[in-house]
């Protein structure tokens, strides 16, 4: 449809009806036949309300989204399309890694394309819009929510924003195979005190402007159709009724002109938080602040109409949300077509395909991160070993996210699975160990509790005590649930469950030769696992090819490349812990005899593996390090060059990362700062070298007085395979 033809359409609807495409309806309230149900009436929807909706969320069943679609637009008084959104978040049906996985990759165009084969799923089976990327940056491990983030590091998180709106959104909407993306959770709910979800968000200026808010505004230069309000309150005002965030920063500074959808309720949730008292209140001020559509509450469906005939709201006010709406609906070409092409033996034919379930593999490989391999325990032996695969991950199938809404236990490929198929000639046996909850702490997820089955503990821990006592190696299997991760899925113990942990201690008092592979969502303490392991491997939860990623690393099929887009705290007294920290005026020297320097007395200040860490199979060599020159200038860059070698036997992957240090400014400054990184896969002997560019914009940061400038001075470039290198040479910003 034409823009004209648009706003002579928005120019024919009745008000209510233009309020109406400013309100989403949770899927579970349609009823069978595409019927308003109880819940949609108790929660105060009227049937008119519930067909005059602009969108509804969480329906995935074909059939059911072309019903629905079809009986609202004929009760519509216009035939405006609904927006059918939904959380693929890790893929469709071929789930593949977490985000917090993908970010351990440091391949962000990898990200790129499983955003767009999640999208071709997604849109062939209906949908339009996908509520990803969430890019909040994280530094605390005890929020369940770090697993959707691609990590600490605010410009990693920019790389990968980036990349994954274009993934999802194609080179046009109304394209086959393209679904909208709505980046989240707008602003900086990834900073919630204590790591408890939903808490506050206290955060300075600087902090909030360097550290947090890029990774959102990368999004929108990318040009992400949507952004999605944050339940959090940001300085002490809710983020859903923050005009400085949306109608100041996001729409009249960085020029975003897409859809503000609020999070689930999070506009009736203004009451709640004490800032409104009613819901006439929170829809007014969620308006004034520029919320265009309303997740899954009534309250702008009950409020608005009667806010705009007080004059409290302006009509322009509900015009301008309306116009976006049915903008997005536009650009999808729904109006043309109110199914976007969605097609049930197209979806059938793409989804899970074996292009698909390659891309799959490729990413779990790339996301795991090898954290210690002592004696180059790993790879095992394709033959003539004997291997006992212990714990309760040895024979899961659920090795996806909690949010992977369409993940699917036979879809999936266990370990054992996919070590029986590369590794016939060892003597493998399998065990379960120990069950893999502690019973003293129920888990419940979206649907209701996390039931395990009954098992004799005694029997189970017997038989893997024995397989280990014969074996060789023995691979321990072990994790978080992944529900102990995800919304909601905040914990103040981070180590693997305790029934676990007996698991490991007494299988090391019978067998010194353990790698274990770790499942979860979060970065874990993993003291005491390092302690008794001669290898560990990060696996996160790697999604439907998971057993064959975990088996090709093992053996050695392929080797691991990950790099770690989070710290690993010492233990969880430590966090938020990260890289890009500052030294503080009494940074600790390690002399434990002075006492006044910032330390603790009883733990280190150091995480146990740090932001960017991550192990190969081969050794790189890091030969030189060379500038063009030493002085950059507003005109002039500078370029850093780091040549490197396989110093190794056999060919692999490293990520050469660059960090900046500014030795002084107007205000402090972190001891690393990210600002490049590279993929380099060299055969065993080969070198190449990686040049960087410095340019002035890198060296940016909010200042004394508040401008966003480099301020002259002398820098420091790193380039190396941890946020710990080193290595450096010395630059000045000339100004
Ligand atoms: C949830 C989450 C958000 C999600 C939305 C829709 O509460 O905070 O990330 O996209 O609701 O399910």
């Amino acid at each position: 449809m034409q823009k004209e033809q648009l706003e002579i359409l928005l120019k024919d609807m009745s008000l209510r009806e233009k309020i109406g495409q400013l309100v989403q309806i949770p899927g579970f309230m349609i009823g069978s036949g595409s019927v308003i149900t109880g819940p949609a009436l108790e929660m105060g929807f009227s049937e008119e309300d519930f067909y005059n909706a602009g969108a509804t969320l969480s329906v995935f069943d074909f059939d059911q989204i072309k019903e629905i679609q079809d009986k609202f637009m004929e009760h519509q008084p216009h035939h405006i399309p609904l927006l059918f959104m939904g959380d693929i978040i890790n893929g469709y049906r071929s789930v593949f890694p977490i985000p917090l996985a993908q970010g351990c990759s440091f391949d962000p165009e990898l990200s790129g394309r499983l955003a767009a084969m999640s999208a071709k799923e997604s849109a062939a089976a209906g949908l339009h819009v996908t509520f990803s990327p969430m890019v909040d940056v994280v530094r605390d491990a005890r929020w369940g929510r770090v697993m959707e983030s691609t990590g600490e590091d605010t410009y990693l998180n920019e790389c990968f924003a980036k990349e994954t709106v274009k993934g999802y959104q194609g080179s046009n909407l109304a394209d086959a195979g393209s679904v909208a993306a709505c980046v989240k959770h707008y602003a900086a709910y990834g900073a919630p005190e204590g790591g408890r979800d939903y808490n506050v968000v206290e955060l300075s200026d600087r902090t909030l402007t360097d550290d947090y808010l890029p990774p959102y505004q990368a999004a929108v230069d990318a040009g992400v159709e949507m952004v999605m309000t944050s339940f959090n309150t940001l300085n002490r005002l809710p983020a859903t009724g923050s005009k400085w965030l949306m109608r100041d920063l996001l729409r009249d500074t960085w020029g975003f002109s897409g859809m503000l959808i609020s999070d689930w309720g999070a506009i009736n949730e203004l009451e709640l938080h004490g800032v409104t008292k009613d819901g006439a209140e929170s829809a007014y001020l969620a308006m004034k602040a520029g919320v265009d559509m309303d997740m899954c509450t009534p309250v702008y469906a009950l409020n608005l109409q009667k806010l705009v005939e007080e004059g409290k709201i302006a009509e322009e006010l509900i015009d301008e949300a309306c116009m976006r709406v049915l903008t997005l609906k536009n650009k999808l070409g729904l109006f043309e077509d109110p199914y976007h092409h969605a097609d049930q033996v197209k979806a059938e034919d793409v989804i899970l395909s074996r292009e698909h379930r390659e891309l799959c593999l490729e990413a779990a490989e790339e996301s795991c991160v090898l954290l210690k391999n002592k004696r180059d325990i790993l790879p095992l032996a394709k033959e003539g070993l004997k291997i006992a695969f212990i714990g309760p991950y040895t024979e899961a199938h659920r090795l996806y996210g909690v949010w992977s809404m369409l993940g699917r236990e036979e879809d999936t490929v266990s370990v054992k699975e996919g070590v029986e198929a590369i590794a016939q000639n060892n003597e493998c046996t399998f065990s379960k160990g120990c069950r893999m909850l502690d019973p003293k702490y129920p888990l419940y997820e979206f649907h209701g509790r996390v039931e395990e089955e009954e098992t004799d503990d005694e029997e189970l821990l017997l038989d893997a005590m024995t397989k280990a006592k014969r074996a060789d190696v023995c691979v321990m299997l072990l994790g978080e649930h992944p529900a102990h991760s995800g919304e909601g899925g905040s914990r103040g113990d981070i180590r693997i469950p305790k029934p676990q942990r007996k698991l490991l201690k007494e299988i090391a008092k019978v067998n010194p030769n353990i790698v274990t592979v770790l499942f979860h969502g979060r970065p874990l303490d993993i003291r005491g696992v390092d302690r008794r392991s001669k290898a560990v491997l990060a696996a996160w939860f790697p999604g439907i090819e998971g057993g064959n990623a975990v088996a090709r690393l093992l053996f050695g099929e392929s080797a691991p490349s990950g790099k770690l887009a989070m710290s690993f705290p010492y233990n969880v007294a430590q966090v938020p812990v990260h890289y890009d920290h500052f030294t503080t005026a009494r940074a600790f020297n390690g002399d434990i005899t002075n006492r006044f320097q910032s330390r603790y007395l009883d733990i280190p200040n150091d995480p146990l593996y740090p932001f960017g860490h991550g192990l190969t199979y081969t050794t790189f060599d890091y030969m030189s390090i060379e500038q063009s020159g030493d002085v950059v200038t507003c005109d002039s860059p500078v370029t850093v060059s780091v040549r490197i070698k396989n110093i190794g036997n056999r060919a692999g992957t490293e990520v050469v990362q660059l960090y900046i240090r500014d030795l002084k400014g107007s205000v402090v400054r972190p001891v690393k700062k990210l600002k490049g990184f590279e993929r380099v896969t060299l055969e065993a002997g080969e070198e190449k070298t990686v040049t960087f560019t410095i340019d002035h914009e890198m060296l940016k940061f909010t200042t004394a007085d508040m401008r966003f400038e480099a301020e002259p001075g002398e820098f420091y470039a790193y380039a190396g395979g941890s946020s710990r290198t080193e290595r450096h040479v010395t630059f000045t910003f000339a100004g």
